[in-house]
């Protein structure tokens, strides 16, 4: 009997190495490398390869029909805007996240939504039927028309998914192929599942929504692998205490990356929020000194986020810089803009800064907003609840003008704000709204300090 090889494959970055190295050759972390078992096929025999047997020839561009593909409304209108405006048919869509997140809950409805329509099937490897069953119950689908099917080999499952065109696999790190003998959940058996569910997918136009497990770093278990092979990948982020979850696209081949969809998860189900003010806002914004309220843009959609920042005294050493939702190096710029431009000294003071509801604000437009919080912290005034900010910021302290600022301040007046704060640059586009709203322009950050907290008027109104 021919002995079994067996390679060593990194657990982050997917790289092979003939034996065990305490650090990976391919991302240079240390401690990844675990045993697999090689691929049974003789390389002799893999090494000659058919051709394909069909005879391709070039295409002009302009005789090339176009296709349209008719998107399909999932039923939940926050995945819909996730996924770029509905499901494409025979994509291969990965949803990940914590374990009990939702997952299971978010694609069992979908299914159910979708099994009105088309046909649907639910290979759940991981929950037993009736469990799946009792979950559609509890969700109030009991009266679904999907099919279910407990199974974890591949092969089975191929064989099993008749006319379907929908397939969602709970998930691909309990399903295993018979071609390889690792344990399933390997790096090994979810490369192999997915690429034999892609081949599947595009050969039968079959939609695959799959289930990805997130490994403690927070990386999509059966590393980076997956997420090529993937047309679509979603990441569900969220506190489990929190009954707000955040669905953001990582890869999206029809759609913006940017998109995130807002939900509520509750007994009865998991619910989209579409009206988010009171989870990106807190009620008793105007009230507290250092928040400031923007129209952040993520993806498609423009919400009004609010930025909380606190101030304490540095007890020893170094302050510290401590930033939720925006990158730390951006802080560290933006404070020192408002050191060096508009004289206020942060070289003393700890800088706690939190985007409300878990966001994660990446654009530059924000920086307008974080300067005003930090401004507005250092001088213990409040902004009006009713005042938006936006713009990004210059080393020169200069506000520079942003993208879609005709979108940002049309969401201002829409979530009833009175006032926006933006830069000169951006008026001409924004004048439109000038008998809905009051349009504060500024050309500098010192400049929308000295008009959001106008000192010298309040000094002489007391004198
Ligand atoms: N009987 C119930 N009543 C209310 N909420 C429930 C009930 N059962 C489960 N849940 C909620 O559903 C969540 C689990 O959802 P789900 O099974 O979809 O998670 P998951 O992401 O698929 O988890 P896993 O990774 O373990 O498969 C739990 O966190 C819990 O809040
Ligand atoms: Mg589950």
């Amino acid at each position: 009997m021919a002995k079994s090889k067996s390679v060593y494959v990194c657990s982050e970055c997917g790289a092979q190495s003939p034996q065990w190295l305490g650090r990976c050759p391919g991302c240079g972390k240390f401690g990844t490398l675990v045993e697999e078992i090689a691929e049974s096929p003789a390389p002799q025999k893999a090494a000659k390869r058919e051709r394909s047997g069909s005879f391709a020839r070039p295409v002009p561009l302009k005789e090339v029909r176009e296709e349209h593909f008719a998107r399909i409304p999932s039923g939940i209108a926050e995945l819909d805007v996730v996924l770029g405006g509905g499901i494409v048919p025979g994509s291969l869509v990965l949803v990940g996240g914590d374990p009990g997140i939702g997952k299971s809950t978010l694609l069992t409805e979908v299914a159910a939504h979708l099994s009105k329509t088309q046909k649907v099937l639910y290979v759940s490897a991981e929950e037993s039927c009736s469990q799946v069953k009792l979950r559609c119950t509890r969700l109030g689908l009991g009266g679904s028309s999907m099919l279910l099917l407990n199974e974890t080999c591949l092969e089975d499952i191929e064989e099993a998914i008749g006319d379907e065109t929908v397939v969602v696999i709970d998930s691909i790190q309990a399903v295993y192929t018979s071609a390889l003998s690792s344990a399933a959940g390997s790096v090994g058996q979810v490369r192999e599942c997915a690429g034999k569910l892609q081949r599947i997918a595009k050969s039968r136009g079959i939609t695959f929504f799959i289930v990805g497990h997130v490994t403690k770093e927070g990386a999509l278990a059966g590393p980076k692998v997956l997420e090529h092979i993937m047309d679509t990948v979603l990441y569900f982020e969220g506190e489990k205490e929190d009954n707000y979850k955040i669905l953001r696209a990582y890869k999206n081949r029809f759609g913006s990356v940017q998109e995130v969809g807002v939900f509520e998860m509750t007994g009865e189900g998991i619910f989209g929020v579409s009206d988010y003010s009171d989870i990106f806002l807190s009620p008793s914004r105007g009230e507290a000194a250092g928040c400031c309220v923007t129209p952040a843009e993520t993806g498609n959609r423009c919400m009004m986020v609010e930025l909380q920042t606190l101030l304490s005294k540095t007890a020893f050493g170094m302050p510290r810089r401590m930033p939720l939702g925006i990158d730390s190096n951006k802080l560290i710029v933006l404070i020192a803009v408002l050191e060096k431009r508009c004289g206020i000294p942060f070289y003393n003071q700890d800088v706690y800064l939190n985007a409300m509801g878990g966001i994660r604000l990446n654009e530059p437009a924000v920086d307008l907003s974080v300067c005003a919080a930090l401004a507005g912290a250092y001088k213990n005034r409040p902004i009006d609840a009713d005042c938006a900010v936006f713009g990004e910021v210059g080393l020169t302290g200069e506000a520079r003008g942003v993208t879609f600022a005709e979108k940002r301040v049309n969401e201002c007046v829409k979530m009833g704000f009175k006032k926006v704060v933006f830069p000169a640059k951006n008026f001409k586009s924004v004048k439109k709204f000038e008998d809905k709203i009051e349009l504060v322009p500024v050309r500098t950050v010192g400049e929308m300090i000295r008009k959001l907290f106008p000192e010298q008027k309040k000094e002489q109104a007391e004198e």
